[in-house]
């Protein structure tokens, strides 16, 4: 089977890749490389043994598109392309609207003219908005997310709902990811952010690399057992095995799927950072400040749906987590850049 990921040199597209070429799929990679590494790719080759099929372009070039699919007989996508930084979004919500939601249409618009019909889409956990009872499970109403990314996912999930109703031979998957963490365990591809990281993790890792002198804890004051943000962080490995779950069951599942991909368990701020100093055997210097705007208290993913369903459930630790987070940053303490001696700001 040929499989086509968009956004597949980008963080979580690229640990997928590896997990498809492992299990023996082929792989063509789309991306336009706005957050994407081409270091990364070539590493996933490495460490597989497998090529891969490389189309650099973008996901609302529908001449792209239709060469692609002309060109490369596709049985299923897996579509991770997108913009992806809740503040940029906020400051100008046209380019993420035009990306993400945009894009998604061309690409849907090109699936159907190739006659592909089966899609897997990176959702979030953010497209439940705020006020529920924890845990969050499928059948919950969706929010009103807060901010223009949050909404695109939405608008997309909604877009894809439609676009199923009207064709029964769409098998769509909506996968809810709450917070990808980690790295694959060879430390050779992980988490790369470009400039000063938005997320937990990618941060303590910088400051416990020694790119970064302390990390900010936004908040000690909300209703959680130590005050900070509570999150169901999850492997990106995990994360990764759940999107071929997911692609296979679709082959016998016509209409929209929705599965949270979590752990069903939260972790505060205080706690990850107490797992990562376990990991690195090293203090995180930190300071506690105002909440962030926008965030809220706490949230985890109900995940027995798609333990029922796929067969799935995250099998990885907070402690393991950490650790590959770990291995990867000290290995690559500029990310990929280290190797091509690109110097980091
Ligand atoms: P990432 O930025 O590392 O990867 C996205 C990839 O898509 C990049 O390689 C980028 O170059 C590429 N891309 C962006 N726009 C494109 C376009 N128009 N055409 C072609 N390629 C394009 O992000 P990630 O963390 O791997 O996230 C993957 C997907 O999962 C995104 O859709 C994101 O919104 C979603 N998601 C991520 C998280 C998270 O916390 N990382 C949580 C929930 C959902
Ligand atoms: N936090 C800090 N300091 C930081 C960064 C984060 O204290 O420097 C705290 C936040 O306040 C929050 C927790 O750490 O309590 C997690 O924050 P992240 O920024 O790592 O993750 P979010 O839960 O805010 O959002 C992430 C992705 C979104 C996605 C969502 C899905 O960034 O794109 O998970 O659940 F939609």
């Amino acid at each position: 089977m040929r499989i086509l990921v968009t956004g597949g040199a980008g963080y979580i597209g690229s640990h997928t890749v590896l997990a498809l070429l492992n299990s023996g799929y082929e792989v063509v990679v789309l991306d336009n490389f706005s957050n994407g590494s081409w270091e990364a790719l070539l590493r996933v080759e490495g460490l597989t043994g497998k090529r891969i099929t490389l189309v650099e372009g973008d996901i609302g070039d529908r001449g792209c598109l239709d060469h692609l699919f002309a060109e490369n007989a596709i049985d299923s996508v897996l579509h991770f392309a997108g913009l992806k930084a809740v503040g940029d979004s906020m400051a100008d919500p046209l380019t993420y609207y035009v990306n993400n939601l945009a894009g998604t249409l061309t690409l849907c618009q090109a699936m159907s003219c190739a006659d592909v019909h089966e899609l897997v889409f990176s959702s979030s956990a953010t497209i439940y908005g705020d006020g529920h009872p924890m845990p969050l499970h499928e059948g919950l109403p969706s929010g009103r997310p807060a901010s223009p990314y949050g909404r695109s996912k939405l608008m997309v999930e909604e877009v894809l709902r439609d676009l199923a109703g009207s064709d029964n031979r769409w098998r769509i998957a909506l996968l809810r990811y709450f917070n990808p963490v980690g790295a694959h365990p060879s430390g050779e591809i992980g988490e790369d952010p470009q400039g000063a990281p938005n997320n937990l993790v990618p941060f303590i890792a910088q400051v416990a690399v020694g790119r970064r002198d302390e990390l900010v804890v936004y908040g000690n004051d909300y209703s959680t057992p130590d005050g900070t943000g509570v999150r169901d962080y999850i492997h990106v490995m995990d994360l990764a095995e759940g999107h071929l779950r997911a692609m296979v069951a679709l082959s016998e599942r016509p209409g929209v799927s929705v599965w949270n991909l979590g752990t069903g368990r939260g972790h505060s701020v205080l706690e990850v950072i107490a797992a990562f100093e376990r990991a690195a055997k090293r203090r995180i210097p930190y300071r506690i400040e105002a909440r962030r705007p926008g965030d809220i208290a706490a949230y985890w993913a109900d995940s027995a749906k798609a333990q029922a369903e796929l067969g799935w459930w995250a099998r990885r630790s907070l402690d393991e987590m950490m650790a590959d987070t770990w291995h990867w940053q000290q290995g690559n303490p500029c990310g990929y850049q280290r190797k091509l001696g690109i110097a980091t700001g």
